[in-house]
């Protein structure tokens, strides 16, 4: 109602979207038969009927399967050109992007057709609409050290383009050290760091992200929570956490969103951010994210405030810029 009129009004940020989670079912089949690739669906109504997950990996089978659709540096600007409008429309503001440069270049999709596609649709936005970002380039942590180095030695040309690296796919089992030394060579490079944790894995991912990886941000963090020792080490960090809870919803992360730990969170002192993490499959966009908070848990305005200022405190934006919005 009016807390809902609140959200929707304000300007925000996104700190935690993959730009391939953005596409939609509409998208997706006109891409399809641009390119002349066959679906496994036979309609856009049957895609998004089959966006019913068990768990990460079982969204994660999917996401890969629809973003082969995107083969050409076009593709890559419409995919982000869409995503734009609709965060326009939400009064998104500032917004960083994650790409997963490994599961298009294992596809023969060169390195240098996404970022110019992504990128040149991030500058139309930045013109047209006012909406400033960053740029993220994400590790696939299913896939090997090596891969991790190679991806990264692709990306060496353009990396004054890319402002952080990050970590994604599935969790179990490929804890955040997997990948210290790419991390540590990342950061010598002037690269800014994140990686999802405790999403799916334990707190002791959580953990190993702050204390083995150094990151400067977490991705999730929701089982952070079950480990009081790593809890007071987010807080003293001020560490953000970039939140999704219509993901958590649909990953079985919570069972119902009354369970949503955002409270708990900043109760606990934390930074908690609101972020849509793959829209197209989960529900939804920032204020669709805010709005589930909203009706579901006993969110005060207070409360509603400090998730938008975390979200411009824990962006990767200069202070000038920052200033502008707070
Ligand atoms: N890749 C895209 N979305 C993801 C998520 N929520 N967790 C891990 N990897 C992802
Ligand atoms: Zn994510």
């Amino acid at each position: 109602e009016s807390l809902k009129r609140l959200i929707e009004q304000a300007p925000k940020t996104e700190l935690h979207l993959h730009i391939e989670g953005s596409l939609e079912p509409e998208l997706m089949f006109a891409l399809a038969r641009r390119n002349d690739i066959d679906l496994p669906y036979d309609s856009e109504e049957d895609a998004r009927a089959a966006y019913q997950f068990d768990d990460l990996q079982g969204f994660l089978d999917l996401y890969y399967q629809g973003m082969s659709v995107l083969q050409t540096e076009q593709d890559f600007y419409d995919l982000t050109l869409a995503y734009l409008e609709r965060i326009h429309a939400d009064n998104v503001v500032h917004t960083e992007v994650m790409f997963d440069p490994q599961a298009h270049l294992e596809r023969g999709v060169p390195f240098e057709a996404v970022l110019n596609g992504i990128e040149r649709a991030l500058e139309d936005g930045q013109r047209d609409w006012g909406i400033s970002y960053k740029l993220i380039m994400s590790f696939l942590r299913h896939l090997s050290e090596e891969s991790a180095f190679e991806t990264l030695t692709a990306a060496e040309p353009y990396l004054e383009r890319i402002y952080a690296v990050g970590l994604d796919s599935g969790e179990q089992g490929h804890p955040p050290e997997k990948f210290a030394r790419v991390f540590e060579r990342c950061r010598e490079l002037g690269l800014k760091l994140t990686a999802h944790a405790g999403e799916e894995g334990p707190p002791d991912y959580v953990r190993q992200a702050l204390e083995v990886i150094g990151v400067d941000r977490i991705d999730h963090g929701n089982r952070a929570l079950e480990d009081e020792d790593v809890v007071r080490m987010l807080a003293q960090r001020n560490m953000t956490l970039t939140v999704c809870p219509l993901s958590n919803l649909k990953l079985n992360v919570i069972p119902e969103m009354s369970q949503h730990p955002m409270l708990a969170m900043l109760n606990a002192g934390l930074k908690a951010t609101v972020n849509s993490d793959d829209p197209a499959y989960f529900g939804g966009y920032v204020n669709d994210n805010y709005r589930a908070l909203i009706d579901h848990l006993p969110v005060s305005s207070e409360q509603l405030h400090r998730l938008l200022v975390n979200g411009f405190e824990g962006a990767w934006m200069d202070d000038a810029e920052r200033k502008k919005h707070l």
